[in-house]
């Protein structure tokens, strides 16, 4: 596993980090069993939200481990907070109640990063730089980022919060690709031209914001996944080929995409299965080739202009 230093952060981070959003219907030894295979394979990069499973991600996650100090100190954990039934909620009542029941549930006192689920509407950026500070000066949360954000959702938070954003949560797999698209087809009549999220690619790169690709194996909005799927045969015949190739799984192709990717953006893999984190790892040791990330956004459908 390589890591990195995650940028305005003090943060060594596996360049792989596993999410825990689908953990909550699994049974104790079956987390303890998931979460230790990643810590084995060099994971120490865990992601959370207040509403995994209602909070019982979080929960479960500590009470399998039997979490201690010692065992919290190895790994950096990130929660999130905002989405709540029916509305998003930044005000800073919300965000401070939010974390204190995420520290409660993961029986720590503190969490590495905090980040702002999903755009609030409603947002107040006053209220948000009041909440992260008390947050900060509490020690109850060290960095702090967004997301689902774009860039001028980001700008009208750094105007009011004294903190870097250091961390942007989008979702990005091989199938879904639009912040990709639109810079490869710039001032184009055709849909893949289109800036659905205003270059956040390229502004995220610009301010040292790294992002974290969620649902890296899956093909639209949670629709399922596209390896191994008769609707992809193309994509999946060249991932296939370099798989064997390489000597690794089509799992570790489809996280060594994104890896290749210079922005250096950490995925987020959900898996459940200790077995096919394994395979995820191994992407860190695969370095696709620029020909090679090429085929694979060809194969999947994508046409160059
Ligand atoms: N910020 C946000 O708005 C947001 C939204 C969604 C998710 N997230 C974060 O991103 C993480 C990942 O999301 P995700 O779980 O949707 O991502 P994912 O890793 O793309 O999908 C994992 C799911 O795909 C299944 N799967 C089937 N075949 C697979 C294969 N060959 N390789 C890998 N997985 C396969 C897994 O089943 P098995 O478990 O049986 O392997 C699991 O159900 C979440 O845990 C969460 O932390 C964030």
């Amino acid at each position: 596993m390589k890591y990195f230093k995650i940028p305005n952060s003090d943060m060594n981070a596996s360049e792989i980090s596993l999410g825990c959003m689908r953990i909550s219907s699994m049974t104790n030894q079956e987390i303890a069993k998931l979460i230790h295979t990643a810590l084995d394979e060099e994971i120490n990069f865990f992601d959370h939200a207040d509403i995994y499973g209602g909070g019982k991600s979080e929960e479960k996650f500590s009470e399998a481990l039997d979490m201690t100090p010692s065992l919290r100190e190895k790994m950096l954990l990130q929660t999130k907070c905002g989405i709540c039934d029916g509305y998003y909620d930044f005000s800073k009542e919300h965000i401070l109640e939010a974390v204190d029941g995420s520290l409660k549930r993961l029986r720590t006192d503190y969490v590495d990063v905090l980040l702002l689920h999903r755009p609030d509407a409603l947002v107040e950026p006053e209220e948000v730089a009041e909440a992260f500070t008390i947050l900060q000066n509490s020690g109850k949360v060290i960095y702090f980022g967004v997301s689902n954000q774009n860039p001028m959702q980001i700008e009208l938070l750094r105007k009011f919060v004294k903190q870097k954003i250091i961390i942007n949560q989008l979702q990005l797999s091989i199938t879904n690709t639009g912040m990709i698209d639109a810079g490869i087809n710039v001032n184009m009549e055709i849909d893949p031209s289109i800036d659905r999220d205003g270059s956040i690619l390229d502004y995220c790169r610009l301010n040292d914001i790294t992002i974290q690709p969620w649902s890296p194996f899956q093909y639209g909005f949670f629709e399922g996944v596209f390896l191994d799927n008769d609707k992809f045969p193309e994509l999946n015949q060249t991932i296939n080929a370099m798989a064997a190739d390489k000597g690794v799984t089509n799992t570790a192709i489809a996280i060594a995409w994104i890896l290749r990717h210079p922005a250096r953006m950490q995925p987020v893999i959900g898996t459940t299965n200790p077995g096919r984190v394994r395979d995820a790892c191994k992407a860190s040791d695969v370095t696709l080739t620029r020909q090679e990330w090429y085929e694979i956004y060809r194969a999947a459908g994508n046409k160059l202009p």
